[in-house]
């Protein structure tokens, strides 16, 4: 018996009796007693609250029987200790009151010291790290430093990252200053989470698929590449980002134990492309999981047959759950995956 998690011998790309799962956002909106937290508790008080982050992050659990569990935390938790002024809306998502328009202002962005100033956060993973008491790991994470920019730079979400390219465009040693602050507060954010209790992490480039593979290259590469290599060695990291068939190599480059990847590109194909020395995670369209049953197993099925059963495949949605989700698909899903990849 090897007792090691078995999500975490799939990172290490070793051989597994079945497939491992979880779900991006799985400690969200589509469960039940999220959305009756989230009457009581702004999204914001449940992330700085250690005992509702923790409840929270075990609600998929049990119900789910996933491999894994993720921190209930967000990506832009540490702009606000560098000296940013965020809120989350309804409907309209995070709002930046005072994104950097000049030098100056990116100057003025603070240095933060990830275990004081998110002290919730660290709190929180030892929380949910004492309570899994080993039975599947926890996994910190945090934005890559091009995904933080960009909602840093257009003040929330964006579809065309307009402000984004044209700092990089119009000044580019200003975005550089600007990413390299980014980062430093990333690696000091992931390295806490790591000291907590974090047994693996996934750094969310949820965005870098917009970019030109040249620009990705130019503006983004040094930069994550400085965060990996700034991780520690025996934590498995996963290399989140969505729309990457350009910008494959160039992630692998980067960085990473494990490439995230969405549902645009065949997971198999992206695999051979990328060479077997990495693992892989993905890919199902969260779509698939609004639809019957039989089409959820057929979709699953499909990925499984792609990855063709080789070690290091952790089976994932492309990007998180859609809130609208129903329960019993996800857990269609989660069954579907266990039960079809030790049959192969
Ligand atoms: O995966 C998990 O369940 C853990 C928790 C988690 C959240 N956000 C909680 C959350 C994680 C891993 C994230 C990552 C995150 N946050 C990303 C990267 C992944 C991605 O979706 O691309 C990004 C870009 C953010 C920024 C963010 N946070 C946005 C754009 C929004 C609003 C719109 C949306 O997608 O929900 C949030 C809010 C947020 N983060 C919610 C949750 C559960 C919803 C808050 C609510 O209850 O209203």
């Amino acid at each position: 018996m090897n007792d090691t998690p078995i999500f975490l011998r799939a990172c290490k790309r070793e051989p597994t009796e079945y497939t491992p799962v979880w779900l991006m956002r799985q400690a969200g909106r589509f469960l039940k007693e999220y959305r009756s937290l989230r009457r009581q508790h702004s999204f914001l008080t449940l992330c700085k609250t250690p005992e509702l982050a923790t409840q929270v992050t075990l609600l998929p659990i049990e119900k789910l029987n996933v491999d894994a569990a993720i921190i209930f935390a967000d990506i832009l938790l540490p702009l606000e200790p560098m000296g940013i002024d965020l809120e989350f809306t309804k409907g309209e998502g995070p709002v930046i009151h005072n994104p950097p328009r000049s030098r100056a202002e990116v100057g003025k962005l603070k240095t933060i010291e990830a275990e004081e100033d998110l002290a919730f956060v660290m709190e929180a993973i030892t929380l949910v790290y004492r309570q899994l008491t080993g039975r599947i790991p926890l996994i910190g994470f945090s934005g890559a430093p091009f995904t933080l920019a960009s909602y840093l730079l257009e003040g929330g979400s964006t579809k065309d990252f307009i402000k984004t390219k044209s700092l990089m465009y119009e000044d580019p040693s200003c975005w550089h200053l600007l990413m390299e602050k980014l980062s430093e507060a990333i690696i000091s954010y992931l390295n806490a989470q790591v000291r907590a209790g974090a047994e693996a992490l996934q750094v969310f480039d949820s965005w870098a698929g917009t970019l030109s593979p040249k620009d990705y290259e130019e503006f983004v590469l040094p930069h994550s590449q400085r965060v990996f290599r700034a991780l520690p060695t025996k934590i498995p990291a996963i290399h989140f980002a969505t729309g990457t068939s350009g910008i494959l190599d160039l992630m692998h480059e980067a960085g990473g134990d494990i490439l995230g990847i969405d549902w645009r590109i065949d997971l198999g194909k992206a695999w051979q492309r990328l060479g077997y020395n990495i693992g892989i995670q993905g890919n199902l369209d969260p779509t698939a999981l609004l639809g019957p049953p039989e089409r959820i197993e057929s979709k699953v099925e499909e990925i499984l047959h792609s990855a063709e059963g080789r070690p290091g495949h952790i089976f994932n949605l492309g990007h998180g759950v859609l809130p609208q989700t129903p329960e019993e698909n996800v857990i269609t899903m989660v069954e579907a995956v266990h039960r079809l990849s030790r049959d192969r």
